[in-house]
């Protein structure tokens, strides 16, 4: 089978936010207690904080973390979470049916955001939460000093305003699954009040608009509608969500990377519907602030206990490769999407899992996403392909799904291509456009395994060196196994 991909570096999408390799803790599972945060542990410092898996957090170069939920957040009052610890109320999560202590609360992420160089994007409660308690958060966080809340800041040892940027605007409100769950219309108001608050108390910051969960609940794409007429001049994002699984057809989890595009190209339009209803100049930026796979099918509740094994996916090679297509979905859209969060980023469906008191290991996931963050920097380009396909639930599908992006500092061009044919496929790059190009290096990742993981033990899937491509008549020809993702960069 061949595919062939024409590249021109004036056929740009737009340039790569770095905001789009953003990643997600909640108060889930393992992901803050023993995930991020281990006392006693023998990799964690002063704090807590486990330093090895820090370390893989800064090899992902992840930017920004979004904060402390999730479905966790509806039900959360986050003056709980602040103060002298022995203070802090232990309280029941009806989320995840999970007990929290509130040890690790808003001060310690900010210091361990501080600590992995990561810019915090929080959120705040509009489940059981009022539009008061958001303008509280605000003014702990960002107000200077002189007042109840952001004296009670530095009272808890914080002289300086945190200066949070990013706020979500609670979380998933479209599900009937959330704790105090809304309609559109009940949603828009309340968020609009909040935001009023928000930003009385800091007009600098920047909010995020709950957009629908998914593209299979009912109310998609009224929600989205309904909620950006109202919220269209107070909001600067609206929020994606979406996650993928294999049922019983690998076509169809083989073709999530096509879907998630049709799913973005929906909002967009909806945002550009109301865009024109209103008469407006703005255009609307969407927050992709959860995506990933994840088998949510076979989650069970935690059973009232404090940090539990729950949503600990074990991802293998196949995960992978749909992960990687996601990711190039992502880049192909950066015109729109400004912000991204891998859902989520340590223990619960995560490239980085660890050990109570133990080691670390990187899941398949972490490979691609760590190839995309640090070599998909600069401008993505559109291709244009053509190529064999295949039927899915989701209609016809290129078998190859690539992402292109170019940096003209460095003179780099990085290609990222994931092969969904159980077959050898060709790949055809005509990058006419760009001069002379040699080709620098090829990472693949593949088995012949496609159900292969990884373990503290056994790293199974990662990269392995591929052949280098020949580049002639500005023309490469790669040669893709079957089942597999790879990895080129060229200089020009
Ligand atoms: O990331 C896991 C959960 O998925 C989040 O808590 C929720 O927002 C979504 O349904």
């Amino acid at each position: 089978m061949k595919t062939k991909l024409f590249i021109d570096k004036n056929l740009t999408i737009g340039k790569v936010s770095n905001l789009l390799f953003g990643s997600f803790i909640e108060h889930l599972g393992r992901a803050v207690y023993t995930g991020i945060y281990e006392p006693g542990h023998p990799k964690a410092d002063k704090d807590g904080f486990r330093q090895d898996v820090i370390d893989l957090i800064k090899e992902l170069k992840v930017p920004m973390v979004r904060y402390p939920g999730g479905n966790f957040l509806s039900g959360y009052n986050w003056e709980d979470g602040i103060g002298p610890k022995e203070n802090r109320p232990v309280r029941l999560d009806y989320a995840w049916q999970t007990i929290e202590d509130n040890t690790f609360g808003t001060d310690e992420f900010m210091r361990w955001c501080k600590k992995a160089e990561i810019e915090p994007m929080m959120a705040v409660n509009l489940g059981t939460g009022t539009p008061k308690d958001a303008g509280n958060i605000v003014e702990y966080c960002n107000f200077p000093k002189g007042t109840y809340y952001s004296d009670l800041r530095i009272k808890n040892g914080h002289k300086e305003p945190y200066n949070i940027k990013y706020w979500c605007l609670g979380n998933e409100m479209d599900g009937p699954w959330q704790i105090c769950h809304l309609n559109a219309e009940d949603y828009a108001k309340k968020a609009l009040e909040t935001a009023k608050i928000m930003r009385w108390v800091d007009p600098s910051i920047k909010l995020i608009a709950c957009g629908s969960s998914n593209a299979e609940i009912e109310t998609y794409p009224d929600w989205d509608r309904i909620v950006m007429e109202t919220l269209y001049d107070h909001v600067d994002y609206i929020s994606m969500h979406r996650y993928y699984w294999y049922e019983d057809s690998l076509e169809d989890f083989f073709a999530s990377y096509h879907d998630m595009d049709n799913f973005i190209h929906t909002i967009k339009s909806t945002a550009d519907f109301v865009k024109a209803k209103k008469r407006s100049d703005k255009v609307m930026k969407i927050s992709f602030d959860e995506w990933n796979v994840w088998y949510l099918n076979k989650w069970k509740p935690g059973g009232w206990k404090k940090a539990p094994h729950i949503l600990e996916d074990h991802y293998s090679l196949k995960d992978a490769l749909v992960f990687s297509g996601l990711l190039n979905t992502l880049v192909n859209n950066v015109d729109r999407v400004e912000i991204a969060a891998l859902a989520q980023l340590v223990n619960v469906i995560a490239p980085i899992f660890t050990k109570e008191g133990g080691g670390v290991f990187k899941q398949t996931i972490f490979y691609p996403f760590y190839a995309v963050s640090n070599y998909g920097r600069g401008v993505a380009l559109k291709a244009i392909k053509t190529g064999p396909k295949f039927n899915s639930k989701f209609g016809e599908v290129n078998y190859v799904s690539e992402a292109v992006t170019f940096n003209e500092e460095k003179r780099e061009i990085s290609v990222f291509l994931v092969n969904y044919a159980q077959e050898k496929m060709e790949v055809e790059l005509e990058l006419r456009s760009f001069g002379r190009v040699e080709a620098l290096t090829h990472k693949v990742m593949t088995h012949d395994d496609l159900e292969i993981k990884n373990t503290f033990d056994e790293e199974n899937v990662k990269f392995v060196e591929g052949e280098l491509p020949t580049v002639k008549n500005d023309v490469a020809t790669l040669e893709l196994g079957p089942l597999s993702y790879h990895v080129y960069r060229f200089k020009y």
